[in-house]
């Protein structure tokens, strides 16, 4: 399809530069042809788009129903002030688990189709998001092992995950970030859903392996069997050439496919000030539901 914007892949199995387009203006034709390239590379990186919080979340809103209309990832409250170990530590484990590699919502009944992020106030030195691309993965599996894992699910469970790093989140932490203008939103407390270790996307047909950490435990296996063929996976499947990390601007914008993709923020100084804005697009009841 021809498009009037530029498009420099990425140097990985995923990703690609988009210049040339504001997001917020497109028309039918142009987002038609945004929308192929979204699912060839699955991660689109938008430099310098400054969207308002309102154009973000139409933007995001092209792309099917929200989970979450505006999620503030930050270190700075409502007030302005910065959240510290001394008094925030149960709020900073969260931002913290941000840092393994990890798919949103995967704990929930329905797992997120994808995500739209922008950065607003980024540290001087600056700051990281990476994704790691889990069709490559799978396509680059031992064959042997593919076969291995054909058929496995796994639970999902945010509360479990964090259990096993040492940290218990609380029922109240919900409410509480909320107030500091940090919405949450369910971190589930039903059953830990039951999900496919190899996921066929809805609309690319492709297999994926699906992982991250809040996988805790694969069903049929004893839980040293499942821990080591998870981490197995894992270091496997989150390697270059697999793998690619932006370094925010101010202004950037981004939109992943979080039904393919693991992604994981780097840490940065805490006591520098960091904004990001997270639109959750929702995903379909069918596809992304749990088994
Ligand atoms: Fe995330």
């Amino acid at each position: 399809m021809a498009t009037s914007f530029d498009i420099e892949p990425a140097d990985a199995t995923l990703g690609a530069i988009i210049r040339g387009i504001k997001i917020n203006a497109l028309d039918k034709r142009m987002w038609e042809a945004l929308h192929e390239i979204w699912l060839e590379y699955a991660l689109l990186i938008f430099p310098a788009q400054h969207l308002t919080r309102g154009e973000q979340i139409d933007f995001a809103r092209r792309f099917g129903p929200l989970e979450a209309e505006m999620l503030k990832i930050s270190n700075v409250k409502a007030d302005g002030t910065l959240y510290t170990l001394q008094q925030d530590e149960e709020y900073l484990h969260l931002l913290e688990a941000t840092h393994e590699w990890h798919t949103d919502s995967s704990y929930k009944p329905i797992h997120a189709k994808g995500s739209v992020f922008c950065a607003e106030i980024i540290p001087p030195g600056g700051t990281q998001t990476g994704w790691a691309d889990m069709r490559a993965a799978y396509d680059a599996l031992d064959p042997a092992l593919r076969t291995r894992i054909e058929g496995l699910c796994a639970y999902h469970s945010f509360h479990q995950r964090h259990l096993k790093r040492g940290h218990t989140i609380s029922r109240e932490i919900d409410a509480k970030v909320r107030d500091d203008g940090l919405p949450l939103f369910g971190l589930n407390d039903g059953p830990p859903p039951l999900r496919p270790l190899v996921k066929i996307h809805p609309e690319t047909g492709r297999k994926s392996l699906l992982l991250g950490q809040h996988v805790c435990g694969i069903k049929t296996m004893t839980e040293d069997e499942s821990e080591r063929l998870l981490r197995e996976l894992m270091e496997f499947a989150c390697q270059p050439p697999r793998t690619y990390h932006h370094s925010w601007q101010p202004g950037d914008a981004v939109l992943w496919d979080n039904r393919c993709l693991l992604h994981r923020s780097r840490p940065w100084d805490l006591s520098l000030p960091r904004v990001m804005w997270h639109t959750r697009i929702a995903g379909d009841p069918v596809t992304e539901a749990a088994l």
